[in-house]
């Protein structure tokens, strides 16, 4: 099957569709299931992996590890910073640490998790400090809103910006009314996180299991199809179960038609004014 792919600003193309790692490693026995399902994942195409030294404490990037180990060069892997981490010094002792837990000597993409209290100046030069040193290939944000986005392209080497990876499924669309216009015009794609909205009640929507049955598909599916519609959207859905992984896979393939987005769309309003960005 050909997966999906997005570009990123500097012409770098990457899958658009990858596996989060949320709750991975938090548990030692289950670690070999989460590797096993990860490995699958990248065989089915799935191989843009997103982590974080925040997740199980730095188990979430150990189980990564484990799964690319001989392949490493197969991932598109991204990794993320905590805020209070992200002095000029911290960013690069952290990097290095991840670095470790992941069993590699670089990231593709480093994401600063989300605004915190470091000027950006200092986290943006200690990225760039890492991308000169081949540590990392790219840079980026999440949960950033439009005005810390502006703030940050008003930063010295700020448009050299990747991504933004933020909360978005069909009951959290607050950024399609200024954020997703901002970036595309930017030429820089979106990183959707929680696409399935973590499995409660958005996969129990009357309007996605509708849209679902006429494609003889789940509304898991409907989801990651959603998130994935524009073209120019990145998204992560986690699992570490393998008949999900492979459901999963299988929704790239599924393309929505303008009365199923009409339906999506009446029962998941799109935003008609600005709202703050949502977070998990
Ligand atoms: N930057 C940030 O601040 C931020 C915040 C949140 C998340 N993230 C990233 O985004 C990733 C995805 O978000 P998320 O983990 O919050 O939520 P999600 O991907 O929306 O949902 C994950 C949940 O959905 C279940 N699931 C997966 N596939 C399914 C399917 N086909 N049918 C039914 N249930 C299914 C998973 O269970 P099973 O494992 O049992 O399949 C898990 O409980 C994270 O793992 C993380 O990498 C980033």
């Amino acid at each position: 099957m050909n997966l999906p792919t997005v570009l990123l600003p500097d012409g770098t193309r990457i899958p658009a569709l990858g596996q989060g790692t949320w709750h991975m490693g938090e548990t030692a026995s289950r670690a070999a299931a989460e590797e096993a399902v990860l490995r699958e994942g990248i065989e089915r195409g799935l191989s843009l992996i997103d982590t974080a030294e925040m997740y199980a404490d730095g188990g979430a990037e150990r189980v990564v590890g484990a799964a690319i180990k001989g392949q490493r060069e197969r991932v598109f892997l991204v990794s993320k910073v905590m805020p209070q981490n992200a002095s000029s010094a911290g960013v690069v002792r952290h990097c290095e640490a991840s670095l470790k837990r992941l069993g590699t000597d670089y990231l593709d993409l480093y994401l600063l998790h989300w605004p915190g209290p470091y000027p950006l100046a200092q986290t943006v030069a200690a990225f760039e400090q890492l991308r000169a040193a081949g540590k990392i290939r790219h840079w980026g944000v999440s949960n950033f809103d439009t005005a810390d986005m502006e703030e940050l392209f008003a930063t010295p080497q700020g448009t050299n910006c990747a991504t933004n990876q933020v909360l978005y499924h069909p009951d959290e669309r607050g950024i399609e009314f200024d954020l997703l216009p901002w970036s595309r015009s930017r030429n820089m794609p979106v990183m959707a996180y929680s696409p399935l909205g973590q499995a409660g009640r958005l996969l129990r929507s009357p309007a996605l299991k509708a849209v679902a049955q006429r494609h003889a598909a789940s509304p898991a599916q409907i989801a990651i199809a959603w998130s994935l519609r524009d073209g120019n959207t990145i998204s992560i859905p986690k699992s570490a179960n393998p008949e999900h992984l492979r459901e999963n896979a299988q929704a790239a393939a599924i393309r929505l038609s303008e009365a199923d987005l009409a339906e999506i769309d009446r029962a998941h309003k799109p935003p008609a004014h600005k709202t703050s960005l949502a977070m998990l």
